[in-house]
């Protein structure tokens, strides 16, 4: 694997899928003096951005691969399971002469451990049907000959994406399962974590999976309590899972079979990353100030 060099500003990142995350982290590796451009379904006005649709088999430009030394996908599978950028791009992407390709993925390819920890060291479980349409693209990556790197991610929160907007939006449910806890990550903790391993990858022993996740598991309800005590509003009454089961959609549901605890040791202890966000409070008060 080519890692000869640090972060710098002659690198060039492409990032695919310029959603929550994938904008955040181009904003943050921009403020490092690295070139990042970021794809979108649709054309719109920032020059830094170019169309790429896998739905449609609209492919950017090869103009916009010169120079190209860093790739980060934060697309999810499409709808027959099959990763968008691979799909479309992966003879290209081999074609270049990439330093490291990243790839954003779930943690729900561990499927359900019933409450228990779970890290990188144990085999994939998944349950839901996203969650093997999921591994298999995780697969493909892997076996792609590219300088790949996968994150696994729990539910991903930050400023504009929170329990606030849900509180505010009304469209919070406060619903009590009795042992169920939720892993999440704050999205600066997704970009940073990754910068951090980039710019000491001489340094660091090469993981090809690293779960990035806060120190702090816990229920939804402790989540939504202390959204409403920073709006200092009063929680509505907690529903029993299983009488609010009923009117929940079929993928709300789906996040509630799944009950695990994800483990941050490999990236936190052994690599040494510092999260910013250790737990939902913290980050939360981020959002909060930042809304
Ligand atoms: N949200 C969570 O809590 C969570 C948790 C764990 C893992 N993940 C995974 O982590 C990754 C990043 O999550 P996120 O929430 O930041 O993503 P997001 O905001 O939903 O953004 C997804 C991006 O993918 C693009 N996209 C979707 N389908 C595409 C296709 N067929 N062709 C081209 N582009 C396509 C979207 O394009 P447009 O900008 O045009 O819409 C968007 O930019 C995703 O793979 C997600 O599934 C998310």
């Amino acid at each position: 694997m080519n890692f000869a060099s640090a972060l710098n500003n002659k690198n060039k990142f492409l990032i695919f899928g310029c959603g929550f995350s994938g904008n955040f982290f181009a904003k943050t590796i921009r403020q490092l003096g690295c070139t990042a451009i970021t794809s979108s379904r649709s054309l719109n006005k920032d020059p830094n951005s170019f169309v790429f649709n896998s739905e449609n088999g609209i492919v950017p430009n090869k103009k916009i691969f010169d120079g190209v030394t860093h790739i980060l996908s934060c697309i999810p599978p499409d709808k027959n399971g099959k990763d968008p950028v691979l799909g479309s791009l992966k003879d290209k992407l081999k074609s270049l002469s990439l330093e490291w390709v990243g790839y954003l993925s779930t943690t729900g390819v561990y499927g359900n451990t019933k409450g228990d920890w779970v890290s990188e060291t144990d085999q994939p479980n998944p349950f839901q049907n996203r969650s093997h349409k999921r591994l298999n693209c995780e697969k493909e990556w892997l076996e792609s000959g590219l300088p790949i790197q996968i994150f696994r991610l729990p539910g991903i929160y930050g400023p504009g994406r929170s329990t606030f907007e849900a509180i505010r939006n009304k469209k919070i449910r406060v619903i009590a399962k009795k042992n169920q806890v939720f892993s999440r990550i704050h999205v600066a903790d997704i970009s940073n974590a990754i910068i951090y391993l980039l710019k000491n990858k001489n340094s660091l022993k090469f993981h090809r999976i690293i779960n990035i996740a806060d120190d702090e598991p816990c229920s939804q309800i402790e989540v939504i309590r202390y959204c409403y005590d920073l709006l200092g509003l009063e929680m509505p009454k907690p529903i029993l899972f299983e009488d609010a089961k009923k009117e929940l959609s079929p993928i709300a549901q789906s996040f509630w079979m799944e009950n695990r605890r994800v483990s941050n040791k490999l990236l936190c202890e052994t690599l040494g990353y510092k999260l910013i966000y250790k737990n939902y409070k913290i980050g939360l008060k981020n959002c909060f100030l930042n809304n």
